[in-house]
């Protein structure tokens, strides 16, 4: 769609962990960049403005090693080589690659060559290190363009033919000029003019969806949640009310939460939304259930038997929106990893529901353009900022069996976490905040009298991927208002407890 429009630069990801990191640095600075296979044929190359190689676990001898075909380099791009992509580089084009007596890890003073292209206004500084593998002879050509105290090439170039290679990782916040490196890469090297701003994608989005669309009728599953409101919100410009969005409240939801996305999306910007109260229907079925696993599962189940329950009604549906973005493209195309939980991403319905189509008008987006692309159309910023919430709700963060009661209790708990951490002013600081009624009864005393009640766990976290996190060293003036606040207002606790506990070997939710 849009993406076609705009020159594109790829990262050719050989396994690294910062392949994603890399292409957001990238389009931050206005250019736009898709991650691929580095087993992708250089003939698809040929229309890019320049290539990244990532970083990557492997050694370039190790059998099965990835490694791309050389032609790469023939293709005249420009091309930067990161880590064991520098690596990569300097082996396919003859160079040598050796193991080090003294690995390299961390922070690491590093010093330049003045006139090289890509270190332009870049002085000695520190950048961050992780590689046992080094550069020991460079290919033909080439030259070193840095070094440190272990590193004789911490980076080299062959400016005739455009290549270049770091053996540091520029695109973590350690390497404290990594963002100048990129500018020099993508403007003085690459020769970009930098067309990608959210502005005017968010216009072509909505004239190719109208394009593509005409008058078909398009339905939508709203969560309320950034990525399925801001998809929304695209087609909505694109076409009206030929949208129709399902928002199933299933119950689940945080305090007030469902009367505010109705509000916003019917009154303000009155797109035609059925707003369906399956409460019931979703309490029955997890009535006596206390397994995680079948709790998610029943609800994932449940909010599709709805949803299609509500579109029948409807009559002929053309498209389906989904609110899919560029991480959940990139990371079901590589991911291996292993299943801790099953993710039922309420909104991610069976493709084969009997649509022509697939309208995903944020695949090609990371989630903080999503939302600069949110704040463009007009969506509040609390809305936009939202932080991210389960599909199944707050039945993950009741322990044991979820009743109507306990979803009450912790809905009021979780509404008084939240007011305090606004009020201290760390709404955005913190990545992820939330109460979590525990299935632990505890004696306590209030009064004069003794008292049996429940625990509530708070929780926050910071991340920057949510795949990793460390508990947030939150002040303990708030948590101690947090926690006389809840005690004294929601009835039924009488103990507040803080989870000191990173993940991993937690994860971010309780179940
Ligand atoms: P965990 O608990 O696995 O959570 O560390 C990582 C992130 O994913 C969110 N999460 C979910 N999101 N459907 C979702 O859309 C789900 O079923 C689900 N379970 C966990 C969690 O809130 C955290 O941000």
């Amino acid at each position: 769609m849009a993406n076609n429009a705009h020159e594109r630069v790829v990262v050719l990801d050989f396994g690294g962990q910062y392949a994603q990191l890399i292409a957001r640095r990238v389009r931050d600075l206005g250019v736009y960049c898709e991650i691929k296979s580095y087993k992708t044929d250089p003939e698809e190359l040929r229309d890019c403005k320049g290539i990244l190689f990532t970083g990557g676990p492997n050694s370039v001898y190790a059998q099965d090693a990835p490694l791309c075909s050389k032609e790469v380099f023939e293709l005249g791009i420009p091309v930067l080589g990161i880590c064991y992509g520098a690596q990569v580089m300097a082996h396919l084009l003859g160079g040598t690659v050796s193991s080090s007596e003294v690995p390299e890890f961390g922070k690491t003073m590093t010093q330049f060559k003045n006139d090289s292209p890509l270190f332009q206004n870049v002085g000695e500084s520190v950048c961050w290190m992780s590689h046992n593998d080094y550069i020991s002879q460079l290919p033909e050509g080439f030259t070193a363009s840095a070094w440190s105290a272990h590193c004789p090439a911490a980076a080299m170039e062959n400016r005739e033919r455009k290549l270049y290679a770091t053996q540091f990782h520029p695109e973590v916040e350690h390497t404290q000029q990594g963002q100048q490196m990129f500018h020099n890469f993508l403007y003085n090297i690459c020769g970009c003019a930098g067309d990608w701003e959210m502005k005017s994608f968010a216009q072509e989005t909505i004239a190719a969806i109208r394009e593509r669309v005409g008058d078909k009728k398009v339905l939508c599953g709203l969560s309320g949640g950034v990525d399925s409101s801001v998809a929304a919100m695209l087609v909505h410009k694109a076409i009206g009310k030929n949208l129709t969005c399902i928002f199933v409240d299933h119950g689940l939801l945080r305090k007030d939460e469902g009367d505010m996305v109705e509000q916003v999306f019917k009154k303000e910007f009155d797109m035609n939304i059925i707003r369906v109260n399956a409460a019931d229907r979703f309490f029955s079925k997890l009535s006596g259930v206390t397994d995680p696993e079948r709790k998610r599962k029943i609800i994932g189940e449940e909010f599709v038997r709805v949803f299609e329950a509500e579109s029948e009604k409807l009559g002929k549906m053309d498209f389906l929106c989904q609110g899919t973005i560029y991480p959940d493209v990139v990371e079901s195309g590589t991911g291996q990893a292993a299943v801790i939980k099953s993710h039922h991403n309420v909104g991610g319905l069976p493709e084969d529901i009997g649509f022509e189509g697939l309208v995903e008008p944020l695949r090609d987006l990371f989630k903080d353009e999503v939302r600069r692309v949110g704040l463009e159309l007009g969506i509040p910023s609390q809305l936009v900022w939202r932080q991210p919430f389960p599909g199944p709700g707050l039945a993950v963060r009741i322990m044991g069996e979820v009743t109507p009661e306990k979803v009450k209790l912790l809905q009021e708990a979780d509404a008084i976490f939240r007011e305090e951490v606004a009020n201290a002013g760390l709404e955005r600081s913190v990545n992820q905040y939330f109460a979590v009624l525990t299935a632990n009864r505890s004696v306590g005393v209030m009064g004069d009298g003794r008292t049996y009640g429940v625990t509530v766990a708070l929780r926050a976290v910071t991340t920057t991927d949510f795949m990793t996190a460390d508990w947030a060293h939150l002040p303990y003036d708030l948590l101690g208002r947090t926690s006389n606040r809840i005690i004294n207002e929601v009835e039924g606790v009488n103990r507040v407890v803080y989870d000191i506990t990173s993940k991993p070997p937690a994860t971010i939710e309780f179940e």
